[in-house]
């Protein structure tokens, strides 16, 4: 089976201040779907770097990145808009929420910058999977950081995406929430399929992942299976 996501010797140089900065070197790696996979490693070594190519935010130096077989550079503008709108979700340590609407607004907002219909029905759908139907009417800092991370989630999950990337989503939550949090990722994987690539500080967090990939100072120094 094709894997959802694929890097192929993926090397990515930023420029700061005139200086070279090599944020990933050489990078292969395989996803298969509906796997969750844990990136781990410490500070600056290029996670976020590989999200971001592996959402087609941002494109490799050399190499190529595959999004379900499709190679990432060779999608035009309005291409890479319906791959990041349709077959992508995000997560972020944040959250993101958008203050001024309420928690089904935010679910649905996806749908809507879509021009997709049912928006409301499908985000109260979403929220239901998260378990947070009860709470859709409510303001984002109404919420506990646990629950504003499960309405990121489903948020990233209203469209039916199929990979889901996510930077430290339990970066801002004490280790109970995020458990929780990470359970319901899981569930993202193994009862939708969704391909889910998290990075992550924290060793019991990876410890729920299929998969471990550690990166290091841009290169893969492992990868683990569970
Ligand atoms: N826009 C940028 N311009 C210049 N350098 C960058 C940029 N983004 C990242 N870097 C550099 O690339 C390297 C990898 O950064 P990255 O953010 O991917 O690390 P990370 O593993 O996510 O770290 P953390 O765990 O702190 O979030 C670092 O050396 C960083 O300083
Ligand atoms: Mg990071």
């Amino acid at each position: 089976m094709e894997p959802a996501l694929r890097f192929v010797n993926v090397s990515k140089d930023y420029l700061a201040d005139g200086a070279r900065v090599s944020a990933l070197n050489g990078v292969n790696l395989e996803i298969g779907p509906g796997q969750f996979a844990a990136l781990v490693g410490r500070s600056g070594c290029g996670k976020s770097t590989l999200l971001n190519l592996a959402g087609a935010m941002d494109f490799p130096t050399h190499g190529e990145v595959f999004i379900g077989g499709e190679p990432t550079s060779a999608l035009d503008d309005a291409r890479l808009t319906a791959l990041r709108r349709r077959r992508i979700g995000f997560i972020f340590q944040s959250f993101q929420l958008l203050g001024t609407l309420s928690v089904a607004e935010n679910v649905e907002t996806p749908l809507l910058l879509a021009g997709e219909r049912n928006a409301r029905a499908r985000a109260l759908a979403a929220l239901r999977w998260v378990d947070l139907e009860n709470l859709a009417g409510r303001m984002p800092h109404q919420l506990s950081g646990g629950q504003m991370q499960r309405v990121a989630i489903a948020r990233a999950l209203v469209h039916e995406p199929s990979l889901i990337l996510a930077d430290e989503p339990t970066g801002n939550l004490d280790s109970a929430t995020g458990n929780l949090v990470i359970g319901v990722l899981r569930r993202v994987a193994a009862e939708r399929g969704v391909t889910v690539v998290m990075a992550t500080h924290s060793a019991e967090s990876a410890a729920a992942a299929d998969l471990t990939v550690r990166l290091r100072d841009g290169r893969v120094e492992e990868t683990a299976a569970r």
